[in-house]
């Protein structure tokens, strides 16, 4: 699925010739080994491979410790693979960093504590070194529906609402890619739902091209257009479903047979997969 307009540089831009269109993001086997003390290694991910279109959502879901942020620290140029090779529109992901057009917001979403809701929207201005473009910082509070906390500190603002910060500043620059590392994590079931809502709603205004993990599958289904299931360490894709229901969603989905057959499936196939193998000096 394609949501909005066209991105111009995907048609060809230098050193990449136009043929045909190439995803957004794509590992190809892609492995990635850490070295711990002792010169043991682990294998965090082992021959992944998943390409994503460009607009499109996806989920990525597995067991904890399978691989899920090393993955999106590869597509974020905060680590290099081991084996295989990560592209972002055809390219090393340090070009997309450069260029920012990668949004990312993490799990622990890292805002400063000494500034306002307001201001931590407008540091990734300051950090690309870039004019604060007020507008932009207001079209964003509005979106994610902070109007009225914008000169809140993150101490004064909830769970969901410094999540919303943590969002509108991963897409203050317009990124054609927003990297979520299980954002809603640590949120109760009902902000949570709120915000998935939310996110679809930032998604379609916005088209980007959007991966997000989490390990809520009822999340995975309800959001994405496809999800990825990821086997226990080391992580490869051991199952893939596309998910077919048209947007908007809302909730209803969530009452029909349809979307339990899907969220079933995917239970299933996280439920019955095997545990990891010991590795020799591991520190976990
Ligand atoms: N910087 C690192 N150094 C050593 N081991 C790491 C490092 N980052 C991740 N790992 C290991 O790689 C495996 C996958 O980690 P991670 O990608 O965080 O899993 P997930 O996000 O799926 O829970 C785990 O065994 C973890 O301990
Ligand atoms: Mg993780």
């Amino acid at each position: 699925m394609r949501l909005g307009q066209p991105r111009s540089r995907l048609e060809g831009s230098p050193g990449h010739p136009s043929s045909g269109p190439r995803p957004a993001i794509s590992l190809q086997r892609v492995g990635k080994d850490f070295r711990l003390d002792r010169g043991t290694t682990v294998r965090a991910l082992d021959d992944l491979t998943l390409e994503v279109e460009d607009g499109q959502f996806i989920a990525l879901i597995g067991p904890s410790g399978c691989g899920k942020s090393t993955a999106l620290r590869l597509m974020a140029a905060l680590e290099e693979p081991t084996s295989g090779a990560v592209l972002i529109e055809g390219a090393h992901p340090r070009e997309a960093v450069r260029d920012r057009r990668l949004g990312v917001a993490f799990q622990d979403h890292a805002l400063l504590p000494w500034l306002n809701a307001w201001d931590n929207i407008a540091l990734s201005f300051r950090i690309a070194a870039q004019k604060v473009d007020e507008d932009r910082v207001r079209s964003l509070v509005e979106l994610v529906g902070l109007e009225g906390f914008e000169q809140a500190r993150p101490k004064h603002l909830s769970g969901g609402m410094k999540q919303r910060v943590a969002i509108a500043r991963a897409l203050a620059l317009a990124p054609d890619i927003l990297l979520l590392d299980e954002p809603f994590g640590s949120l109760d079931a009902v902000t949570r739902r709120r915000l998935n809502l939310e996110l679809q709603a930032i998604w379609v205004e916005q088209s980007v091209t959007t991966v997000l993990i989490t390990h809520a599958v009822d999340e995975a289904v309800f959001m994405a257009d496809r999800v990825y299931v990821l086997s226990p360490r080391p992580g490869r894709v051991s199952l893939v479903r596309e998910i077919p229901f048209p947007r908007p969603r809302d909730r209803k989905l969530t009452l029909i047979p349809e979307f339990h057959a899907l969220t079933d499936d995917l239970h299933v196939a996280l439920d019955t997969q095997a545990t990891p193998p010991d590795v020799l000096g591991e520190l976990e």
